[in-house]
């Protein structure tokens, strides 16, 4: 394998989509998880700003069948923006422009079968190229943070370059349900990854998750391409991401921030509580409501 530039641009991101989002059955029987909303933002929405803030302008879609309103939610509407111009909702204006990707910086690909999380990020390759470093978004992962994870993330790459995954701390319980690192030297919120092991059943390396926010060199394409299954009998991203230590950079990073895991149904639901409070028009009234079933 060779060895790659530190510091390739991060010049694209992907977002893989396609999973089915059997834990919200029967919300998403007929609507993408990816758009659930958090009080009134679908979940992508969320990833996409996110990357944006962290000024990443190319945006990659790893859809799947029954995924096209997301397509939909960042393209134009015609007949709504018509409407609203003609009712002069400006404001109403105001918030959905910015959901219109630059023309050509937007690309949607399929992942026909759903493989694993190593096997989405590999149906982008074509389409980030194998000069780019890239970063990875998973949108049921949504930090609240002063300073948007993936831009926290940029600011380190900027030092250290290679290979980036923002971590947390999480009980030594629910180490299984993630892909958790070996670390070996910290510096600050930094630490320098010795291994990586996907949901393992016993004996964690350490009580550091990865949370779904990678920056990751070129070579991971290359990685990809060898397909090995692994936990569940799937692709996984952590075993490709094993592949390249030792010939490049690994970091690790403690963001500042709160992540909610906005794929089970309390996450998400913590979301929209923490959200809501955090908002200037609904934290009043809503803690009002909440008292009334909390107090
Ligand atoms: C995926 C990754 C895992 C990571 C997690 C973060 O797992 O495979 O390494 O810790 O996302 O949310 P999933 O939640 O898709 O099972």
């Amino acid at each position: 394998m060779s060895q790659s530039t530190p510091h390739a641009p991060v010049t694209k991101a992907i977002f893989p989509v396609g999973g089915l989002g059997t834990r919200f059955l029967p919300a998403t029987k007929a609507m993408p998880k990816e758009m659930l909303p958090v009080v009134d933002k679908p979940l992508i929405q969320y990833a996409v700003e996110e990357a944006q803030a962290a000024g990443i302008a190319n945006q990659i879609f790893v859809t799947g069948r029954g995924k096209t309103t997301i397509e939909d939610h960042f393209d134009y509407s015609y007949e709504l923006s018509h409407t609203l111009e003609t009712k002069h909702k400006t404001d109403l204006l105001e918030m959905i422009r910015p959901l219109l990707p630059t023309p050509g910086q937007v690309a949607y690909t399929r992942q026909q079968i759903p493989m694993g999380l190593g096997h989405a990020v590999w149906c982008a390759r074509e389409l980030v190229g194998n000069q780019n470093a890239v970063a990875v978004l998973l949108a049921d992962d949504l930090v609240m943070a002063d300073t948007p994870c993936l831009k926290q993330m940029m600011q380190v790459y900027a030092e250290v370059g290679g290979n980036i995954v923002a971590v947390m701390e999480v009980p030594l319980e629910h180490t299984s349900r993630y892909g958790i690192i070996d670390p070996g030297v910290q510096d600050g919120r930094l630490i320098e990854v010795k291994g990586l092991v996907e949901k393992p059943r016993s004996n964690p390396p350490s009580r550091y998750a990865i949370i779904g926010r990678y920056i990751l060199q070129p070579e991971i394409f290359e990685a990809l391409d060898a397909q090995t299954k692994g936990t569940d009998g799937e692709i996984q991203l952590t075993d490709a991401m094993a592949t390249l230590l030792g010939k490049q950079p690994f970091h690790a990073f403690l963001f500042d921030g709160k992540r909610f895991d906005c794929g089970n149904k309390i996450g998400f639901l913590e979301a929209n509580v923490a959200f809501a409070l955090n908002r200037q028009d609904l934290a009043a009234d809503f803690r009002e409501v909440l008292a009334r079933y909390t107090g």
